[in-house]
């Protein structure tokens, strides 16, 4: 079997430090706790996994405001334990993807510190995007550029003998002041950061916020009355998917492309956090010479409706094969609500409850949304290409969608007004043990945000073994897509009725794979003399496939 460019059919596994496994007991995930428990992941069959960020960080945006780009936060270890961590993670054959975060610094970074003491137009402000403000006396924000946790993207300093000075940009909380990569120093220092994680042994990044590095030049002001959510186009705004991030990628393939190993093929590999449309856009970014990957986030935001489903795959392939680039597929991760909940709702197109989920809001069905999570990801996981698979979800665990509002943390609850609760929902610590403190989640009671009861009856040890578990099922898919090598097949449309998704895809070894799955309909028959390989659910042997359900057969 070719290992040639693992990742053009790699599944990776994110992590997320805070909420994996506690080792010390503090109620936070730690990097002792995730090494631990790596053997889970051999287990299941991933190739990867990617941890979102462990740097130095005040944590007001859960990591994602790095203070220090070449260190590991006390709350999660040492450097030392990420050295143990990658080590051990390499023992299993699972490489390690680590997160950069390039647009933004935390305020806590000793540049932001230096450009608040300096003086306006010094070269300690050009490393980030200081403005003067508007109207008479500056007290006007620079443009009309929002935040996306809700808000103004700009905030006004206060100068060192304490009257109102200029302005800097923050496109996320106003703790993440964006950088100027105008500024030649902006772009060496990244580099240099790779390469610090690069030569401790991280097979690779995944680039947090990728398409906003480059803003528009003069700072225009984005379309009025226009939802960026809403766009046709990204590049319309003037902070999005401007011409000149791809320079950039091309700097950092050369980065990567040079720790090859003489005689194999590169395989540190960069993937790209851009939510970018048109689909051609996106598609930039994997250019030969670019990134060895971006999230695909359209079959993410895709409803449960066959037509829509089929269409939004069908698009994501085609739109890479210019670059005969591998398509990513995702179903969760630590931005959007976990899909055994999203799917728990009638699928109404558009709608897509990005915005977290409360006590008082309409709840889920968590009986569907688990059906449909399990179908969802048996369909995924056939489709041609890398996989990326949120932490819990193999788990089939919902969304904490009864957290109380006092013991949120994601900034966008508060930026918002409350009028968005957040992302909290999809974080809340991973149960190992159904019947310890925190489920196992750490040695203590102790978690940074509530457990729902019901993960405890989800937990790995309820599931480990047993016949139709979530857990069980994962563990399956995984098995028979290395065997099959059908991450690198192609795939070919088959029409079994409106309701249902239906396609085939080529195997490495032997005959091709038929992917069903029935999307909302009466039951659909399965063809006579198939071999059922694996299902989401139950099937009837009489009627064939159940509502919600999905399953792989053989077409011999
Ligand atoms: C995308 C990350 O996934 C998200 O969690 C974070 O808040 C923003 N980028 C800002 O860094």
């Amino acid at each position: 079997m070719s290992q040639q460019q693992w990742w053009r059919d790699a599944v990776i596994y994110q992590i997320y430090p805070r909420s994996w496994a506690d080792h010390d007991g503090d109620g936070m995930g730690d990097l002792p706790g995730i090494t631990a428990r790596l053997p889970h992941l051999a287990g299941l069959g991933v190739d990867a996994v990617w941890l979102s960020p462990f740097y130095t960080s005040p944590q007001h945006d859960a990591g994602y405001d790095v203070a220090d780009y070449r260190d590991v936060d006390p709350r999660f270890g040492t450097l030392a334990d990420f050295d143990a961590m990658t080590a051990k993670a390499h023992e299993l054959g699972l490489r390690v993807i680590v997160d950069i975060v390039p647009n933004h610094s935390s305020s806590d970074h000793p540049w932001f510190q230096e450009a608040l003491a300096a003086e306006p137009g010094s070269p300690e402000r050009a490393r980030y995007m200081f403005r003067d403000g508007g109207g008479p006396n500056g007290d006007e924000a620079p443009n009309n550029w929002v935040s996306n946790f809700g808000g103004p993207a700009w905030e006004r300093v206060t100068d060192p003998d304490g009257s109102p000075g200029q302005w800097y940009l923050h496109l996320f909380d106003v703790s993440q002041p964006d950088f100027d990569w105008t500024n030649a120093e902006v772009g060496d220092e990244m580099e240099s950061v790779l390469r610090f994680w690069l030569d401790r042994g991280a097979d690779g990044f995944r680039i947090d916020v990728a398409h906003g590095l480059v803003k528009v030049a003069g700072l225009p002001d984005a379309p009025a009355g226009h939802e960026i959510a809403d766009a046709v186009r990204t590049a319309d705004f003037p902070m999005w998917d401007q011409p000149g991030v791809h320079d950039i990628y091309w700097r950092w393939r050369k980065v990567t492309d040079s720790y090859a190993v003489e005689g194999q093929d590169a395989d540190r590999i960069l993937c790209a956090e851009a939510w970018v449309r048109p689909s051609e856009s996106l598609a930039l970014y994997v250019r030969e010479g670019e990134l060895h990957q971006s999230f695909n986030f359209s079959f993410l935001m895709s409803p449960w409706i066959a037509t829509e489903m089929q269409q939004v795959i069908q698009e994501s392939l085609e739109a890479v094969e210019a670059y005969a680039a591998p398509q990513t597929w995702v179903l969760s991760n630590h931005d959007v609500v976990r899909h055994a909940s999203r799917l728990g709702y009638d699928p109404v197109p558009g709608l897509l409850r990005m915005e977290g989920i409360g006590a008082d809001d309409p709840q889920p069905d968590a009986e569907v949304g688990l059906r449909r999570a399990r179908a969802a990801t048996t369909v995924m996981l056939a489709l041609p290409g890398s996989a990326y698979l949120y932490q819990g979800e193999e788990l089939g665990l919902p969304d904490a969608t009864q957290l109380p509002d006092d013991v949120r943390q994601d900034p966008t609850w508060e930026k918002s007004g409350h009028t968005s609760r957040g992302r909290d929902g999809c974080r809340v610590p991973v149960p190992w043990e159904g019947d310890a403190p925190s489920y196992g989640f750490g040695p203590t009671e102790s978690s940074w945000l509530p457990q729902p009861e019901v993960y405890g009856e989800l937990a790995v040890d309820r599931q480990a073994g047993v016949e139709g578990s979530t857990l069980e099922l994962y563990r399956a898919l995984l098995r028979l897509r290395r065997e099959h090598r059908v991450g690198r097949g192609e795939l070919t449309w088959r029409d079994l009725g409106e309701h249902a998704l239906a396609f085939e895809v080529t195997s490495e070894s032997g005959p091709g794979i038929l992917v069903i799955a029935n999307v909302g309909g009466e039951f659909v028959a399965l063809p006579e003399g198939s071999e059922i390989l694996v299902a989401s659910g139950p099937i009837d042997t009489e009627q064939g496939l159940p509502i919600d359900t999905a399953v792989w057969l053989t077409t011999s």
